[in-house]
């Protein structure tokens, strides 16, 4: 059985996506599409339904990654169908961790910049208010993070 990630931030359009679809393509770099699989979700429904933010996707593109999803919200259901739930800052973190039920839940709860080297207890920003270098910035973030989360679980098996 594979290990199940979900990746997760607030709208579930600019940060969580991008982290789902680089994550993919470490499973291909990697060679272990076989063990993983990944999805996203937002902790809020501002979203709900929608592709991508334009800029995420613009610069996405820009570096040859093509992102495949729809946001939807995270529920409480997520924690029986995902085995690891890698959280994007401490506010996802907070409001994921308010609907676990049992201990087994909350270890479940991640962030994932505690998986990159020297990124430890940091976030990654939301770049939603922000301008274009935000989401390269962002871009640059998870291109590493996802890569040093993917070479630590592999580690674990
Ligand atoms: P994300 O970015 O959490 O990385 O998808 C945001 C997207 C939308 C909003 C906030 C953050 N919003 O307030 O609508």
């Amino acid at each position: 059985m594979p290990t199940r990630i979900l990746f997760v931030c607030l709208g579930n359009i600019c940060r969580s996506p991008l982290a789902e679809a680089l994550f993919k393509q470490k499973l291909d770099d990697h060679h272990v599409k076989h063990l993983f699989t990944a999805d996203s979700a937002g902790t809020s429904d501002f979203h709900r339904g929608e592709l991508p933010d334009t800029r995420t996707l613009k610069n996405a593109e820009k570096h040859g990654i093509e992102i495949q999803h729809l946001a939807r919200q995270f529920t409480r259901r997520d924690f029986q169908n995902f085995d690891i739930i890698v959280t994007m800052d401490f506010s996802n973190r907070d409001n994921v961790l308010a609907l676990a039920q049992t201990e087994a839940d909350r270890l479940k709860v991640k962030m994932l910049l505690d998986y990159s080297p020297g990124h430890e207890g940091m976030e990654v920003p939301d770049p939603w208010f922000g301008g274009d270098e935000g989401f390269e910035q962002v871009f640059n973030l998870l291109n590493r993070a996802t890569n040093d989360l993917l070479v630590n679980l592999i580690k674990e098996i």
